[in-house]
């Protein structure tokens, strides 16, 4: 990603929530009334004009994980509150609209959304032309993963290292070198024991079953995002024990099918790679 330039792959990606809302049936995995209006007016109408490549079934596919992680992540937040965690930090946030439409329970929370400076400014562009006002416990952060430690940026911005915080990093680490997610992970560890992390993760493509997520990483690359980092599931619950989490959960196909898919009609196939992990210190 460039310095200045916003990020394709988030944009894609809140195309791909709002899709969720337009074209699948209720119950819905994640319900998310801001999602349309924040990309504008345009949207709906831009969604419908490519209604073949929406309901492809590798674009079905990667709709559901999208929608899939943010879904368990603002449960896992739930339930991080309810123990008594007071800040949420959202790396990489895109277009999340989760502080937009947050629940009661969320309005004690401390909400922070850190990006790439150009993600940012796309996204409070969209913010203002919709409408859409910045609800009082959100603030915004700009910080580069690749350039500056995510301790200062997070202190530059006021976030207090002394409460228990959840973090979410969803849709973020393939596109970062290694170094910079070791040296984020440590960041995270630094919080106080309850501190939670959410982040999703890409499993190499050779060792998969089929080829579309080979041919996702071509599309990725194509927008001047590549992919750079893969890992299996033991290899990542070795980077977060090594880090210094202690709880780890690896959300399995199985398990998201009975928590989120089992009760609703058969439009969105359950991910056969989550890639999903949560780990609390
Ligand atoms: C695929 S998008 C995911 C956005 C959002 N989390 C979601 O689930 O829709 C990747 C996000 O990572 C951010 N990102 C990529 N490289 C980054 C970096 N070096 N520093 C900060 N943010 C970065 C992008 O700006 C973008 O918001």
């Amino acid at each position: 990603m460039a310095d200045r330039e916003a990020s394709h792959t988030a944009l894609a990606t809140a195309y791909l929530r709002a899709a969720h809302q337009l074209l699948d049936a209720p119950p819905r995995i994640l319900d998310d009334p801001i999602a349309v209006r924040l990309l504008g007016n345009a949207a709906p109408q831009k969604i419908h004009d490519e209604i073949e490549r929406y309901q492809s079934a590798p674009a079905r596919a990667l709709r559901s994980h999208v929608v899939l992680r943010s879904r368990y992540t603002e449960d896992c937040l739930q339930a991080a509150q309810q123990r008594g965690i007071t800040q949420y930090i959202i790396l990489g946030a895109g277009f999340d609209t989760f502080a937009l439409r947050q629940p009661a329970w969320a309005k004690s929370l401390k909400i922070f959304e850190v990006d790439h400076p150009g993600t940012q400014a796309l996204k409070r562009s969209h913010l203002a032309a919709a409408a859409l006002e910045m609800p009082a416990n959100l603030a915004f952060a700009q910080i580069d993963f690749e350039h500056e430690s995510l301790l200062d940026g997070l202190l530059r911005h006021g976030v207090s290292l002394d409460e228990p915080t959840l973090f979410s990093w969803l849709g973020v680490t393939m596109y970062l070198n290694e170094a910079a997610i070791d040296s984020a992970l440590l960041s995270v560890a630094a919080f106080p024991s309850g501190s939670e992390i959410v982040l999703t993760f890409l499993q190499p493509p050779e060792s998969a079953s089929d080829a579309a997520p080979a041919q996702l990483a071509g599309r990725v690359a194509g927008a001047g995002e590549p992919f750079v980092s893969y890992f299996e599931p033991e290899a990542m619950a070795e980077k977060l024990t090594g880090a210094g989490f202690t709880k780890l959960e690896f959300l399995s196909p199985e398990d998201a099918d009975t928590k989120y898919y089992k009760h609703r009609p058969t439009d969105l196939p359950v991910p056969r790679r989550t890639g999903i992990v949560s780990a609390i210190r």
